[in-house]
């Protein structure tokens, strides 16, 4: 057996993690079939929403949310002077908007549990939500205003991740595809990549969508995660105060950047690892992008893209040892992974050098699907 700890998958799951365990001094080496980032962590649109993405039946992902929203402002701080890096972290707030009467019904009822979680959120009438964003059309009937939720630049986090790795003295190899994981007698032997073997003490999945599809992965060890495609385009600021906050409409999101991209998102589809860009799904985003602020209309097309979330079947990460010991998983983050990294990186981490499950992580043992 080799030492330290090998990790499958260079996003801001893998990333994130081998940051803070080469920090610890742990040696640590990341494969990455591409380039690192490129994947979902690179289409993502960068919202930090657990007051906006809040769902019933879903209280350990609000909870877990909650708790990186708490951990970011550091994470940021630290992230940011370990990589001299920028990542454009901004607490403008997300406002929840509502065009007819049944989008608003049903804001209203997610602002009742929100109220009831008690997140700090407060009603919002048309006119004051223009008083706010002045591009809003007049047809947005009513809102929510999140002030708890913030943004980073997904893209911008990424390569600040892989800086501050790197001077930690973690070892990123690109364009180096996992093509077996090597197991014997119910244990992990070390994976081949690059046309050589890799031996460590402890494995990590963090593959992302692909995380299940890793050729000699012992089923007990084999997350059950899907693709789930989004399409999501971004549209060229005319100004930086053309829209400050991150707006959340009923057929598509805003998050603008301090680049001059406003991102637009997203679709999301069961098509498995479609990459195709259609002309339905762009179409679907820029109407409901128009009718939510009508002023887009002229605004250039910078750019459109697909990613594929890591869905769950309980739409909660797994973050921890498989049934196979040293092998451990950091998948499923599925809408929430940019929200995740830091809860993610500090307690996935803490498990892998303590061996002891710290608590926010309890909710999502990988072993559940068992
Ligand atoms: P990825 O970023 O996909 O990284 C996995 C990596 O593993 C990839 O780089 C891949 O190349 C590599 N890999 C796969 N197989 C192998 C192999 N065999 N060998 C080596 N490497 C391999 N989340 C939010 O919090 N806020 C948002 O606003 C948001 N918006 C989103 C919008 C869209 C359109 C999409 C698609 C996602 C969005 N998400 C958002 C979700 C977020 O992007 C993901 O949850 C997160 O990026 C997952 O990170 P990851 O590191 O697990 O996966
Ligand atoms: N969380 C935004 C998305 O997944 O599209």
């Amino acid at each position: 057996m080799g030492e330290g700890t090998l990790i499958i998958g260079g996003g801001v799951v893998g990333l994130g993690i081998g940051w803070k365990l080469a920090q610890q001094g742990e040696p640590v080496t990341i494969l990455e079939r591409g380039e690192a980032g490129g994947e979902a962590s690179w289409a993502a649109a960068g919202m930090l929403s657990p007051a906006t993405e809040a769902h019933y039946q879903e209280d350990a992902n609000l909870q877990f949310g909650r708790e990186s929203m708490r951990l970011y402002p550091d994470f940021v701080a630290e992230l940011e002077e370990c990589s001299g890096l920028r990542v454009d972290y901004r607490g403008e707030g997300t406002l929840a908007v509502a065009m007819e009467a049944d989008d608003a019904t049903v804001l209203r009822e997610l602002f009742s549990f929100q109220l009831e979680k008690k997140l700090p959120v407060k009603w919002l009438s048309g006119n004051e939500l223009r008083e706010i964003e002045p591009c809003l059309s007049p047809y947005v009937s009513a809102g929510v205003l999140c002030p708890m939720d913030h943004q980073v630049d997904n893209r911008k986090l990424v390569q600040a991740l892989k800086a501050a790795f790197a001077k930690a003295g973690g070892t990123l190899h690109e364009n180096t595809e996992v093509t077996q994981v090597n197991c014997e007698s119910g244990a992990h032997r070390g994976v081949q990549a690059g046309g050589k073997e890799w031996r460590s003490e402890r494995l990590l999945v963090a593959a992302g969508s692909w995380s299940s599809l890793l050729p000699g992965l012992p089923e007990a060890a084999r997350p059950p995660v899907r693709p789930v495609k989004g399409q999501i385009l971004a549209l060229k600021s005319p100004s930086p105060d053309f829209l400050t906050h991150v707006i959340r409409a009923p057929e598509a999101y805003f998050a603008p950047k301090s680049d001059g991209r406003i991102v637009v998102g997203a679709t999301v589809e069961e098509m498995g690892f479609d990459r195709t860009l259609t002309a339905g799904g762009i179409y679907s985003l820029l109407k409901g992008a128009w009718e939510t602020i009508p002023g887009i209309f002229e605004l250039p097309l910078q750019e459109m893209v697909v990613g594929f979330r890591p869905g769950s079947r309980d739409n909660a990460p797994l973050l921890g040892e498989s049934h196979i010991p040293g092998i451990f998983l950091a998948t499923g983050h599925f809408r929430a992974g940019i929200l995740f990294t830091p809860a993610t990186a500090v307690y996935m981490s803490r498990l892998m050098l303590e061996g002891k499950v710290p608590e926010p992580l309890l909710p999502f043992d990988p072993r559940r699907f068992a």
